[in-house]
Order: C-alpha cells, then structure tokens, then sequence
C-alpha cells in the first residue's frame, strides 16, 4: 500500500520486487534489522553489506512505498535551507560539513548509478532565481552563505540563457537529478544480490539493549543486535523528533517539453513555499517532462484542491515551453525546525539507530544518513555525527521550533468544533466529513459505492482531530502529520503507531 493515491511519474519499484519478500526473518542470527525500503533504509542495508555485515530489511508495504518515489528527485548539496540560516543554526563549521554530507550522498548516489541500467543519473546545474525579480536580497545573502560552506557559486545577472523571465540568478555547479525509479531498483539490487534479506511486516514496537526487540503489528518479534529506524517517521516511542520536526505536503505537475528547449538544470526560488523544476528525459528523443513542485501546506491544515491548477499557471507564465500537463501528485517532507535530518542513536534506546527530518533534501538526507548510521553501528565514529545528533536541541533555532509547537496546541481546537454536515446522509460518494456524536468526533468516509467507512477522529498518536483530505482522500492529522487510509483506517504515514479505531455508527452513533 503506498502512502498516497494520486501516481507520480516514476516507474513502479514495488511490483518489481514484491517477490523478493519472505513472511519471516529467514534462517540464522542477524547483526541489523533495517525498518523501512526506502532510500534511507536500502542505502543502510548497502553499506552495511558491503562490509559483510547480516541484515534485514522490513518494510510494511514494500520498496518504494513510502515518500521516496513521490519525489522528483533533484540531487542538491545547495540546500534548500539556505546556508545563511545553516551557519546561524550550526555555525559555519557545520554549514560547511552539511554541504560535503550532501555532496558525499550525490557522489555516493553517482556510483550506484554507474553499476546499473541508465538510472538518469545527471550531473547538472542548479539555479536559485528570485520570486521577485527586483528583489535580490535572498540570493546576495546566500551568494556569500554558500561560498562560506564551499560550494562552488556563481552570481549570474543576465540569468539563464533561456528562460530568462527567472531574473539574475545564482548557479551552483556540480548538483545532479536521477530516475529515482531506476535507482530504488539498482539500490535494492545489490542489497539482495550481497546476501541481505527481506521481510513483510509492520513494526509497531522497540526495545533497545545488548540484544534489540523489535515487535510486529501480529505479535511476532525480531532480535538482532541492532535496529535502524528508517521508516521516515519513527514507527517507536521515542521523544526525540516528532517535536522537533514538521510535516508538510508539496505538489508535482509533469508536462511535456521539446527536448533542448529548457537547459537542463535544477531551478528553484526564493518565495516561501518555494517552487523547485527539474527536467526528465523520456522513450523519445525529441521529448522532455518538466516537473515542477511546490505549494506546500502543513499537512493536515489546508485541503486545497487548486494546489495543481496554482502550480500548472506558475509553470506555463515562467516556461512557456511546456505542451501540457500529464501527471500530478502529492507526498509528504518533515521539515526539522533547524534545516537538517536527525540522523543517529536513539536517544531512548541503546543500539537504535535514527533517520528521519528528511526535508525537501531528503534523497541526500537519506543517502547521507544510510552511510552515516553504516558507520555509528560498527563503532566507528564519523565527523558528521554531531551535527545530525537526534538528540540535539535546537536552540539556536527557537523561534521556529516554538511557532511550529504553538500551531500544534491550536489544532486541539477542533475539539469544540461542530459536526461539518448535519447528518451522514449529506456526505457525497467519494468524500469525507467528521461528526460529532456525543464525546466522540467520528471521521465518516463515503466509498465510490456508497458504503460507509466509520472510525474515531482521535488520532491515536496524540489525540489531535483528524481531517479529511479531499486531494489524496485520506484522513490526516493537523498536528505531527499521520495520515491514514480512508476505508480501513491503516497508517498510512507516522508518528502514530496505532490506525485509526473503527467506530459503530449504528451502536455508538
Ligand atoms: C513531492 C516530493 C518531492 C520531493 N523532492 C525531493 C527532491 O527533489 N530532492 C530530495 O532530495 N528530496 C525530495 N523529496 C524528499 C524525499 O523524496 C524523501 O525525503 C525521501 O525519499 C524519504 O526517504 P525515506 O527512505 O526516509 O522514506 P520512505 O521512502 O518513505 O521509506 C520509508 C519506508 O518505511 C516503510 N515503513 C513505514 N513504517 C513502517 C513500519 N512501522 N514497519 C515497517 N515498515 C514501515 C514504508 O512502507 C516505506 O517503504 C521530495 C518529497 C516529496 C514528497
Ligand atoms: S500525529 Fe500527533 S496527534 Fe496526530
């Protein structure tokens, strides 16, 4: 099961491999079982491997489940964080060190992709251009931020060649852009053909020790003498991120373009949120797909259907190349309140290991943190672990981490909320709404076929109340992001550890 409806335009990893999954561990003691087949867990399971370490990879649903193939895949060690807030947060040695981490990941990423079928591995440019064209300040900030962090950057006033309706831009060199399709699969390769196991099955539960328990959603356990979290969102009980961490939803339209006429590069802005392009190559020759991303919203807080049609006007005034517009989708970044990943040991748990805070950098985040956390469980130490500490405090990024928290306390507010329709009745076929029937909020989810799906609003992680998504048509929670399936109340994103409780509207209603 994915975590969303709507298709991006990659070529599906989880058909592919869904015979390479076994109901139980397999045979023999095991050094590390890895949660989660997307590019964090998978990148883990390859380093380990290649050390000849045993590991098993488990993932609920699949490769390619998760968030991981809903991107649109720019490979970026300029962050979309900006380095002038890094150093304010990090200080400059660590924007310096977040910039090599990123540019180790693409150059990790570049290799896995040299062994492979084509992956659309690409070395490309990447240009940031203003929102506003007369109105530079952002990038003359970061011109000299970057620099500073020892990327290569380069302040260009003519812009790009074409389209040079983005103004002055910066161009950075040495980013590149991957099929992530492709890679997921080449990735997934060799961590099956250097002996690495995988297992279906849902992790609800660690407990961390000399030897590691991991429980499943049917009660059976796992032992090894390592766990490594890399479901995106930990799927345990541990204080160490989901308050420090935001979840937002982004959008992607791809359209078609005559191959050439847009220099290939990766182009982002300035404007908050900001919009992020990228081209893909196709079967033919003379075709390009544009993807464009961006209207990003807290999830759960703004269910707007004309996200799309907002980002196809934006791309047709700034691209005029673009012939139309063939797929559109949506996925899910934390956002870590001071701009990098929580990458290592679980604060609350001995020999667990954390990757998560993904950001709209999270393929390198990801990338970065399979290599970091190969290192860390194999006792060796490695200059980016402080910086990516899970337990780290963001102090210097205060203001931020107590606006995000002050949001998540409004969002109780829902409670004293009355029903959104008078009666069930008035629920359409394909749609959802949440009643209030004495104590409870029931969140009603009307099938295709007029069938009814009930369940208790109360979000299991925290007791936010859910609301309905009419875009993907899943019920997502305002305050730390878990979205849940519509007809059968499974989780369909973290932190909770629970689905949603089904609720008898004959009974209780
Ligand atoms: C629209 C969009 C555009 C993006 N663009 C970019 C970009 O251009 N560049 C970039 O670097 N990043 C980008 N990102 C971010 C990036 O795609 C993600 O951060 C990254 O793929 C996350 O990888 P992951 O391995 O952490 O998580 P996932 O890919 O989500 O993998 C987690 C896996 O864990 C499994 N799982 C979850 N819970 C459990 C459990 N309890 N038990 C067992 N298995 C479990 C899931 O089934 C899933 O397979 C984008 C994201 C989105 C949504
Ligand atoms: S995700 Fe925390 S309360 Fe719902």
């Amino acid at each position: 099961m994915s975590t969303a409806r709507t298709i991006p335009v990659w070529g599906p990893v989880e058909d592919a491999t869904a015979g390479w999954f076994a109901n139980d561990a397999g045979e023999g003691p095991l050094d590390v079982v890895v949660v989660g087949a997307g590019i964090a867990g998978l990148t883990t399971a390859a380093a380990l491997l290649r050390e000849g370490r045993r590991v098993l990879v488990v993932d609920k649903s699949g490769i390619g489940a998760g968030e991981t193939m809903r991107t649109s895949a720019h490979l970026a060690s300029a962050l979309d964080d900006r380095f002038h807030l890094l150093a304010r947060h990090h200080g400059k040695d660590g924007a310096r060190l977040a910039a090599a981490s990123h540019a180790a990941a693409i150059d990790w990423i570049e290799e896995v992709s040299a062994s492979a079928e084509d992956c659309g591995f690409r070395r490309i440019p990447g240009y940031l251009f203003p929102h506003d064209a007369a109105d530079t300040r952002e990038l003359e900030r970061e011109l000299d931020a970057a620099r500073e962090a020892g990327l290569s950057v380069h302040w260009l006033e003519a812009g790009v060649e074409t389209p040079a309706v983005l103004g002055p831009v910066l161009r950075f060199d040495h980013q590149a852009r991957v099929d992530i399709g492709a890679y997921l699969l080449a990735l997934a390769r060799e961590v099956r053909d250097a002996g690495g196991r995988f297992m279906r099955g849902e992790v609800t539960a660690v407990t961390g020790g000399a030897e590691v328990e991991l429980e499943l959603r049917d009660g059976s356990r796992l032992h090894a003498a390592a766990a490594v979290s890399a479901s995106n969102v930990p799927f345990h009980q541990t204080d160490a991120t989901w308050i420090k961490q935001a979840p937002y939803r982004t959008y992607v339209v791809a359209g078609r373009v005559p191959a050439g006429a847009i220099p290939d590069a990766l182009y982002w802005d300035d404007a908050d949120p900001y919009h992020y392009v990228r081209l893909r190559d196709t079967s033919d020759p003379a075709v390009q797909e544009l993807l464009v991303g961006g209207e990003d919203h807290k999830t759960g807080q703004d269910d707007d259907p004309e996200a799309y049609v907002r980002l196809q006007a934006w791309t047709r005034e700034r691209f005029p190349e673009v012939e139309g517009f063939h797929a559109a989708w949506s996925g899910q970044v934390l956002e870590p309140v001071d701009g990098l990943a929580f990458i290592g040991a679980d604060p609350r748990n001995d020999n667990v290991w954390l990757i998560t805070g993904d950001s709209g950098n999270g393929l390198t985040h990801g990338t970065l943190g399979g290599l970091l956390v190969a290192d860390l469980v194999q006792g060796r130490d490695n200059p980016w672990r402080e910086l990516y500490d899970p337990g780290r405090k963001p102090v210097r990024a205060g203001g931020e981490w107590l606006r995000e928290n002050a949001n998540v306390a409004l969002q109780f507010r829902d409670w004293v909320k009355p029903s959104q329709v008078a009666d069930v009745d008035d629920i359409a076929a394909g749609t959802g709404a949440v009643l209030r029937r004495g104590v409870h909020r029931v969140a009603v989810y009307r099938a295709g076929d007029g069938s009814l799906h009930a369940h208790n609003a109360r979000c299991p992680h925290m007791g936010c109340v859910v609301r309905w998504s009419s875009e993907e048509k899943s019920w997502d929670c305002p305050c730390h992001g878990s979205r849940f399936e519509a007809c059968s109340g499974a989780i369909l994103n973290g932190p909770t550890s629970e689905p949603l409780a089904p609720f008898d509207l004959e009974r209780d209603g």
